[in-house]
């Protein structure tokens, strides 16, 4: 980046475990990202906007149940603190909207994201209207907390920004996310090990042949673990295919 030239990604993580972060994403191609400062992650401490004597974040719900509740003023006055014009306020939480590779791509538009990670058993509801947060979850399960969720969420959109991944890289995730496929098996060497030999077709050095077995193989572990994400015309695609005795599978 040259000088005078601001990250093309801020994120600001309120959370009552600052020190967490940035953990796993100062590694590898994250720590890279930040390090050159395509990247600027801030841990904030909500802890540090609670204004009574016991610094307190959380309190007993309204009509009684198990756990607490993170209580609204110290979320929204650490929320406000941070905000830009630009900025999409993320709220953690199993109830939220499932995150996805599009939503990645979004949230990378607006350049500052500010990811609220929520403990406990969630946080008093007036602070999603009050920030104008959106609650996202990243999968169908109840972690602790939203801290790691956050981190998978950053990961998701730093390796999207330009000039994080190499060309190849780049190209592979533009293949996966516009054809809606999972991805083909892929193997390296040596052609046989254990008993299991690489699939001839990858050894035949014919590029057509390579690339219809990939597509093909696309087709069938998704209609095996993910139909969900089969459209009409990948359902053609896999019947027309069907005809050729084509089955899901790797090594032969
Ligand atoms: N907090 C707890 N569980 C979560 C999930 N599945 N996604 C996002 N935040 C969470």
């Amino acid at each position: 980046m040259s000088p005078g030239e601001t990250a093309r990604l801020q994120a600001h993580v309120l959370t009552i475990f600052p020190h967490m972060f940035p953990g796993p994403l100062g590694d590898s191609v994250t720590g890279r990202a930040m390090a050159s400062g395509l990247v600027d992650i801030h841990a904030v401490d909500i802890r540090e906007f609670a204004t009574d004597r016991h610094r307190s974040t959380d309190d007993y719900p309204y009509g009684g149940g198990p756990g607490m509740v993170m209580r609204p003023e110290p979320l929204v006055a650490a929320v406000e603190s941070v905000l830009q014009p630009a900025s999409r306020v993320i709220v953690f939480s199993p109830a939220g909207r499932r995150f996805t590779q599009a939503m990645a791509h979004d949230l990378l538009a607006s350049g500052h994201l500010v990811l609220v990670c929520g403990r406990y058993e969630g946080i008093d509801d007036r602070v999603l209207a009050l920030t104008r947060a959106e609650e996202v979850s990243i999968g169908d399960f109840v972690l602790t907390g939203g801290e790691l969720a956050a981190m998978v969420v950053l990961d998701a959109v730093i390796r999207l920004l330009p000039g994080v991944l190499s060309t190849s890289e780049a190209w592979r995730d533009e293949s996966h996310s516009f054809e809606g496929l999972l991805e083909y098996p892929q193997y390296t060497r040596p052609v046989e090990f254990r008993g299991q030999r690489v699939p001839d077709v990858l050894l035949s050095g014919h590029h057509a042949q390579v690339a219809a077995w990939r597509r093909q193989q696309a087709l069938l572990r998704t209609r095996e673990r993910r139909p969900d994400l089969l459209t009409p015309d990948h359902l053609a695609e896999l019947d027309r295919s069907s005809d050729s005795g084509a089955s899901a599978g790797g090594a032969c």
